[in-house]
């Protein structure tokens, strides 16, 4: 058995960012990913860092954009941690040899994006993300952390007691990928899940195939509750044949939105009459599609983004990985004609509940980055948000991790008095695990075990004999057509626009899914490099968290944000200012709802109508 003070899951930018906090506190940590850690999704991160960092800006307004972007449904004591701690982690980026894109003063540049009130997006070129990690990992390798790369965890060791509130994790199960031998590893302090997003959920994404939500799937089989998960995030701007990102960076430096009659539609059409272009994601995204059912988008399907007016010595100074993008995946050069775009999936604002501190339910388990929702981004992100909640609160679940005293977190995790449990959701087939009421084990294990060495063992025993039934068999189904099946329903029925039918067809769906994977099998009898059978793992956790978005979306009959409604076309403040939560009871999925946090550190935010 492996033994760290600290393990991160995961090796992204909160994974690398709470691996370098938890070490600068004394603690021995390792990092367990299963990917390389400068392959990590973080790296196809393009457009910015929201930090109020220039004069004539500050973090009240930061919060406040972000509590207006994210409609009223974020918490503002995490939004307000965000905008506080951002310019000082982005300084440290800096000082650890980020290379900023610069003005001639030298100054760091910063450009518009989205729903921001002041051009404080903070960039390298259109690779920020890329940047990002390859700095913090220099400070990995500088600081001798450990790195298990290419090891997949694939579940918690986690003690059985009966209610999720006494459980402690104590560690992880890993597999080793290169040689197919499964291990445990087992935490003192604790275990920080920074897994990432869950994009493999749909079928057009800009996700890597590496996102597949596994860190939000073990928390929750492992009793922690899942926030918000059907507030999913359409980027407008991916291209049609790929879902490869064209960042909103080319927006924010002024390109343009136009239809294929060659009108700018969002003033056009008053989409957005102020923000245009840049208005918030869900906006543009929604404003898109319009125009594509309305017919005039082109060949049914997308529309154009057009860069050419910006020139090529400024295109090729601040977006120039954006000209190989489109040359490169849509046969498209930006410089001489406009860029096809429409709207994929590209981020989960929900996740694993967590408080500012990064703890989670369990004692000892935590989570950061996009598989987290402490909440920052409510019913919708901003642009440039996602790299600062990465390092802010990467940086804060580290410290925390190996002892540090931050402080009583105003945000409190689990069920507490004022929650409120949903009774009446009418879903069309049983949700959960197949044979739940035969008596599911709690904590996804079996044995009552609470002793810390003994909690992994166990949790090791139980992969082992999990993964050998997977190898055993040699018929059956293969997770590539489940996948499919998946992705397409989710695709079709959990997009940008929603309503009741398709919401329950899509459960109906994944219940078929979630039943022939009964029967799914490995075809490659290989121990080594086995993706068949990571993806055959990672294939469940994708059903369970398909699941998680579309009973979440079905059950709130109002537009917010990102969830749009057909039935429910307004905002229902009096009835929804509240935080959606999902916990695995059993095998079977429990909903109810925790209030939304107002009240900041000088002020409340009153819910206004959301324009731009
Ligand atoms: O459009 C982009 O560059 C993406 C940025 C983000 O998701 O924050």
């Amino acid at each position: 058995m492996h033994e760290h003070d600290v393990l991160v899951i995961g090796g992204g930018g909160a994974g690398l960012r709470a691996a370098i906090a938890a070490h600068e506190e004394g603690a021995d940590v390792a990092i367990v990913t299963k990917l390389h850690p400068v392959r990590s999704h973080t790296g196809a991160a393009e457009g910015g860092i929201n930090a109020a960092l220039r004069e004539g800006d500050d973090w009240e307004l930061h919060a406040y954009d972000t509590m207006k972007g994210s409609d009223y449904l974020g918490d503002a004591p995490a939004i307000e941690t965000l905008a506080q701690d951002s310019p000082s982690e982005t300084i440290q980026l800096e000082n650890w040899g980020m290379p900023f894109s610069r003005e001639d003063d030298g100054r760091v540049s910063q450009r518009p994006f989205g729903g921001l009130s002041f051009a404080r997006t903070t960039y390298a070129g259109a690779e920020t993300g890329h940047h990002m990690l390859h700095t913090m990992y220099e400070q990995v390798v500088k600081r001798g952390i450990q790195v298990y790369d290419e090891w997949y965890v694939a579940d918690l060791a986690v003690t059985d007691h009966d209610d999720p509130a006494d459980r402690e994790c104590h560690g992880v199960v890993a597999y080793d990928i290169k040689t197919g031998q499964v291990e445990g590893f087992k935490a003192r302090n604790g275990v920080i899940l920074a897994t990432g997003g869950t994009g493999q959920v749909y079928d057009h994404t800009t996700n890597a195939v590496a996102n597949t939500g596994d860190g939000q799937a073990m928390a929750y089989r492992a009793g922690v509750p899942l926030e918000d998960m059907e507030f999913v995030q359409f980027h407008p701007t991916t291209l049609p044949s790929t879902g490869v990102l064209i960042s909103e960076g080319v927006r924010g430096e002024g390109g343009i939105l136009y239809n294929s009659e060659g009108e700018r539609f969002m003033f056009e059409y008053g989409y957005a009459n102020n923000a245009g272009e840049l208005a918030s994601r869900d906006v543009v995204s929604r404003a898109e599609l319009t125009e594509v059912n309305e017919g005039r988008g082109v060949e049914d399907e997308y529309v154009y983004l057009d860069m050419r007016h910006l020139g090529e010595e400024r295109i090729t100074d601040r977006l120039e990985n954006i000209l190989h993008l489109a040359r490169d995946f849509e046969g498209v050069d930006g410089l001489e004609e406009p860029m096809p775009v429409k709207p994929g999936q590209h981020y989960e604002m929900g996740g694993i509940e967590t408080d500012e501190n990064g703890e989670t339910l369990i004692d000892g388990l935590y989570a950061a980055g996009e598989c987290a929702c402490v909440s920052v981004h409510g019913s919708n992100r901003l642009g440039g948000n996602a790299l600062p909640e990465l390092i802010v609160f990467g940086a804060r679940a580290g410290r925390h991790a190996a002892g540090k005293d931050l402080g009583e977190p105003e945000i409190t995790t689990g069920k507490t008095d004022d929650i409120e449990k949903e009774t009446d959701l009418d879903t069309p087939v049983e949700p959960g695990a197949v044979g739940a009421s035969e008596g599911d084990a709690v904590a996804d294990g079996g044995a009552a075990v609470v002793e810390p060495d003994e909690t992994v063992r166990a949790a090791v025993e139980r992969e082992r004999t999990r993964i050998e039934q997977l190898m055993e068999k040699d018929d059956g189904i293969q997770h590539a057509e489940l996948r499919e099946d998946l992705q397409k329903s989710m695709t079709a029925n959990v997009n940008v626009f929603r309503n009741k039918e398709g919401l329950k067809q899509a459960l109906e769906d994944i219940r078929e899914v979630r039943e022939a994977y009964q029967d799914v099998y490995v075809n490659d009898p290989s121990r080594t490099f086995n993706t068949d059978l990571i993806h055959t793992i990672e294939t469940r956790n994708l059903i369970d968290l398909a699941e998680a978005i579309t009973l979440g979306a079905l059950a709130r009959d109002e537009f917010r944000g990102a969830h749009w409604r057909q039935e429910h076309q307004e905002r229902k403040d009096d009835e929804w200012l509240k935080h959606t939560m999902l916990s695995w009871n059993e095998g079977s999925p429990e909903l109810w709802y925790k209030p939304v946090i107002l009240e900041g550190e000088n002020k409340t935010y009153e819910p206004k109508e959301r324009s731009y």
